[in-house]
């Protein structure tokens, strides 16, 4: 049987931090070979920005790094999305608020942190959105490195 991890990144706009979460971490996926075994997608707890590409700053930000995140396209967190991904990660506390509430009432996977996958003493994946070019980097810095540590925990779960 060949199992499968469904992982599910959220943020606030699902066009900055979330949808670069997910172009990292399928980029550290696909290098690990992992591709076929682990499914990547994100969302936004808003709706906003519903079937936008993502922030012009993150897919620049992303294709400095060789990650191209253009293709993506906003759509906002369900209800439904707690039964079915394995891992629910949001990126800020706010966000975290949020989900929970829904969980509660709904069950299903209950969502954490991106960053408690990191070693940084960060927790949360600040919002750029506001900010300058150098917000979007540290993102990029802070996700790659949460990513890597959540590609070693599914790692092993497959194992
Ligand atoms: P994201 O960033 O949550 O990382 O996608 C934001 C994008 C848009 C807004 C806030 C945050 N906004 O208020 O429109």
């Amino acid at each position: 049987m060949t199992q499968r991890v469904r992982v599910l990144f959220v943020c606030l706009g699902n066009i900055c931090r979330s949808p670069s979460a997910e172009g990292v971490f399928r980029a550290l996926v696909t290098e690990s070979g992992l591709a076929d075994r682990i499914e990547i997608d994100s969302c936004g707890t808003g709706h906003w920005h519903i079937g936008k590409a993502p922030d012009a700053r993150a897919a620049q930000a992303a294709r400095k790094r060789g990650v191209d995140i253009s293709n993506l396209r906003a759509r906002q967190f369900a209800a439904h999305d707690l039964d079915n991904f394995d891992y629910v990660l949001v990126m800020d506390r706010q966000n975290l608020s949020d989900v929970t509430d829904v969980w509660r009432q709904n069950g299903g996977t209950r969502p954490a942190l991106f960053l408690s996958y990191g070693r940084s003493t960060h927790q949360e994946v600040p919002d750029p959105y506001y900010g300058g070019e150098e917000g979007f980097e540290f993102v990029l810095d802070l996700i790659h490195e949460a990513g890597e540590g959540l590609l070693a925990e599914i790692r092993e779960r497959l194992a």
